[in-house]
C-alpha cells in the first residue's frame, strides 16, 4: 500500500492524519531475508503418524492420529490399555494414538484418547485449552479437551460422555468466535453448522454445503474483522452472518480445480492490519475434479492460487501460478506474514493410495509483491495425513504422512513417523545482527489498549519494528483451522539508555476487538526488516 519505509516520512504522514501526540506507524513491508532455508530431522520415531497437530502456549505440541489404526509404536503410560469393544481394528490396545511433542528436547510423551479422532477438528479456547470435536465411529459426536501443561507435566485428554455434538462430524472445520464459543461446520455426515457450547441453539443448514456433492469436506472458514464468516467449499464461497443465519453475499467461484477434500488445496486469511476494514483471502492448490474418481490416471494437481479482497465492492479472484503444482499443501503463515506452502503431492488426490510424485520443495509466497521463492527440498515425502505448524522460535514443524489405512512401512509412501523442522531464510545466522529479541512483553493484551514491549537488537534498526500477533491453529488435512495474523499499530522504536545490548521500547495498541482477534493465546513476534524474534506468548482478552 505504501512504498515508503523511512520513519521520518511515516511519522509526518501519520501526524498529519491524526494530529496525535503518540505516533502509531505501520511497519515496513516484509523483505526477503538473506541467507538460506534449512531442514533438520528432529526425531526418528514419534510413535504415531501425526494427522492433526496444535502448538500449545505451554510449549509442547499436540500430535493426534486415529485410534482404529492398530498398534502404534509408542505404549500408553503406566501400563494402561484401551479396551474398546467398538474399535474396528484392535479392541484391546495398549499403544497411544496421541502424543505431546516437546520441541525443546525433541521427545514425545504418550497421551490417552478414548474414542476415534479420525479426521476430526478443533480449536483452542480463550484460556488455552484445546477443544477437539468429532472423528469417526465411536468418536463421531464426541467433544474432548486438553488443558496444556509444561513438558514435564502429565496433562491428558478429557472426554465428555454426556456433552456431545448435535451432528456427527467427520471432516468438519471449527472456528473460534469472539464470545469464546466455537463454530463447527460440515463434514461427511452434516451440511449444517452448530455452536460448542450450543447455548441452546440447534443445527443450521447451509445450502453452500448441500450443493457441492462430496467436494466440500473440511470447508475453509475465516472470521472476518466485521464479525462475519467467510466460508469456502469446492469452488464457491459465501459471507455468513452466523448470528442471524443469513447469507450476506455470494462470491464468484474460483477458477480451476476444486480446492477442498478430496481435492485438497488450502486457504489463509492474509494478515490483518491498518484499520482492519480490509480482508483478503488466498487459496492455493487443489486437484483435478477427475482425480478422486480415477486415481490410476494420476491427474496433475492444481498449479494455481487465487486472491480475493472479500471486503471489496466488486470482489473478484485474481489468479496466478505457483512454481510447483500441488495438492495436500499446508499453508503456514510465517511471522513475516509471508506464506509457506509445504508438503503434498504433484499428482492424484487426497485419500489412501491416491497420490504420487511428492512435492518435496516448499515454496514461500510474498503477498506484498505476489512473488514466490522455491525453497530447498526435504528428502521425506509428506502427503496424506501430514501436518506443518509454526513454532514460537520461527521454525516450521513437520510430521506425519500416512497413505495407508493401517501403519504400513513398505512400498511407496510408507507411514512416516519422523519429525522434521524447516527453518526459513530468516533464521539463517547471517541475519542475527538484525534479529530482535523480546525482553519484556505483557502476558495479557487488552482489546484496543496500548501496551509496551522492550526488545534488543544487535544492530540499530533502520525502520519501524513491527509487532505481529499470530494465532495457534488446529492443523489437519492441509488446512489450519483458525489460522490468523494481526499486524498491530506500533510506534517507532525508542532507544533505552544504559543497556549493554542496544535496547528499544515500542508502544503498540492491542487488536480493537474480538472480531479482529478472538480471545485466546497468540504468539507475539517482533519483526525487524523481515527478521522475526522468537515469540512471546500473550493472552488477548477483554
Ligand atoms: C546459501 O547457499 C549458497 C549455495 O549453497 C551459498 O553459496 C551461500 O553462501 C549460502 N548463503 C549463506 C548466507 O550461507
Ligand atoms: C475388555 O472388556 C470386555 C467387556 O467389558 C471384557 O469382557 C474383557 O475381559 C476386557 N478385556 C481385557 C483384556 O481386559
Ligand atoms: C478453560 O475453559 C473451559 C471452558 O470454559 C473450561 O471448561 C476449562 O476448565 C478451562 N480450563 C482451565 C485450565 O481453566
Ligand atoms: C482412468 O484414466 C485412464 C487414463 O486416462 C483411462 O485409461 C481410464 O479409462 C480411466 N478410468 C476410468 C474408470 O475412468
Ligand atoms: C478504540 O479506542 C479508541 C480511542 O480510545 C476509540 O476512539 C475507539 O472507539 C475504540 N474502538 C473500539 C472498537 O472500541
Amino acid at each position: 500500500m505504501e512504498g515508503q519505509c523511512s520513519i521520518g516520512m511515516r511519522k509526518l504522514l501519520y501526524t498529519l492524519f491524526f494530529l496525535s501526540a503518540t505516533t502509531f506507524l505501520k511497519p515496513c513491508e516484509a523483505q526477503t531475508a538473506a541467507g538460506n532455508a534449512t531442514w533438520a530431522l528432529l526425531l526418528q520415531n514419534a510413535g504415531i503418524a501425526a494427522m492433526h497437530a496444535a502448538v500449545t502456549f505451554m510449549g509442547p505440541v499436540i500430535f493426534l492420529d486415529r485410534t482404529d489404526i492398530g498398534p502404534s509404536q509408542i505404549a500408553l503410560a503406566n501400563n494402561v490399555c484401551r479396551n474398546d469393544s467398538l474399535d474396528q481394528t484392535l479392541t484391546y490396545d495398549c499403544s497411544a494414538h496421541s502424543v505431546m511433542f516437546d520441541p525443546a528436547s525433541n521427545t514425545v510423551r504418550p497421551l490417552y484418547i478414548a474414542t476415534d479422532t479420525w479426521c476430526s477438528s478443533g480449536q483452542f479456547l480463550p484460556n488455552g485449552t484445546l477443544l477437539q470435536t468429532g472423528g469417526f465411529n465411536d468418536g463421531v459426536q464426541k467433544i474432548r479437551w486438553l488443558s496444556p501443561c509444561a513438558a514435564d507435566g502429565d496433562c491428558d485428554w478429557v472426554e465428555s460422555t454426556t456433552n456431545v455434538l448435535q451432528a456427527g462430524r467427520w471432516y468438519a472445520t471449527n472456528q473460534l468466535l469472539p464470545d469464546g464459543t466455537q463454530f463447527v461446520l460440515g463434514g461427511q455426515f452434516s451440511n449444517a453448522y452448530e455452536f460448542v457450547p450450543s447455548n441452546g441453539l440447534g443445527l443450521f443448514n447451509l445450502d453452500l454445503l448441500s450443493t457441492q456433492g462430496y467436494f466440500d469436506w473440511y470447508p475453509f472458514v475465516h472470521l472476518l474483522p466485521d464479525g462475519n464468516l467467510w466460508i469456502f467449499a469446492n469452488r464457491d464461497s459465501i459471507l455468513l452472518d452466523y448470528t442471524t443465519n443469513t447469507v450476506l453475499q455470494n462470491y464468484p467461484p474460483i477458477t480451476g480445480e476444486p480446492r477442498n477434500y478430496p481435492c485438497a488445496g488450502s486457504s489463509v486469511l492474509l494478515a490483518l492490519d491498518g484499520d482492519y476494514t480490509q480482508a483478503e483471502v488466498l487459496v492455493c492448490g487443489g486437484a483435478s475434479v477427475m482425480a478422486p474418481g480415477n486415481v490410476t490416471a494420476q491427474y496433475p494437481a492444481s498449479q494455481t492460487c487465487g486472491r480475493m479482497v472479500l471486503t471489496s465492492a466488486t470482489p473478484a479472484w485474481t489468479m496466478f501460478e505457483m512454481p510447483i503444482r500441488r495438492n495436500m499443501g499446508d499453508m503456514v503463515m510465517l511471522p513475516t506474514s509471508d506464506i509457506l506452502i509445504i508438503n503434498g503431492a504433484q499428482n492424484g488426490a487426497q485419500g489412501w493410495d491416491s497420490a504420487t510424485n511428492a512435492a518435496l520443495n516448499p515454496v514461500t509466497y510474498y503477498p506484498d509483491t505476489s512473488t514466490f521463492v522455491v525453497e530447498p527440498a526435504t528428502t521425506i515425502a509428506r502427503v496424506y495425513h501430514s501436518i506443518a505448524v509454526l513454532l514460537p522460535d520461527g521454525r516450521v514443524l513437520i510430521a506425519g504422512s500416512n497413505c495407508h489405512i493401517l501403519y504400513t512401512f513398505t512400498g511407496d509412501f510408507p507411514t512416516e513417523l519422523r519429525v522434521e523442522a524447516f527453518s526459513p531464510e530468516y533464521l539463517d545466522p547471517v541475519n542475527d545482527p538484525m534479529r530482535p529479541q523480546i525482553t519484556t512483553a505483557p502476558e495479557i493484551l487488552v482489546y484496543n489498549t496500548s501496551f509496551t514491549v522492550q526488545i534488543t537488537i544487535p544492530t540499530a534498526p533502520t525502520g519501524v519494528v513491527g509487532l505481529t500477533l499470530v494465532s495457534v491453529p488446529f492443523t489437519t488435512h492441509s488446512y489450519s483451522q483458525g489460522q490468523r495474523q494481526i499486524k498491530l499499530p506500533v510506534t517507532a522504536p525508542t532507544a533505552i539508555a544504559g543497556s549493554a545490548t542496544p535496547a528499544y521500547s515500542i508502544s503498540a495498541i492491542g487488536p480493537v476487538s474480538g472480531t479482529v482477534a478472538p480471545s485466546s493465546y497468540y504468539m507475539l513476534f517482533a519483526v525487524n526488516n523481515g527478521i522475526p524474534s522468537t515469540a512471546a506468548w500473550v493472552n488477548v482478552q477483554e
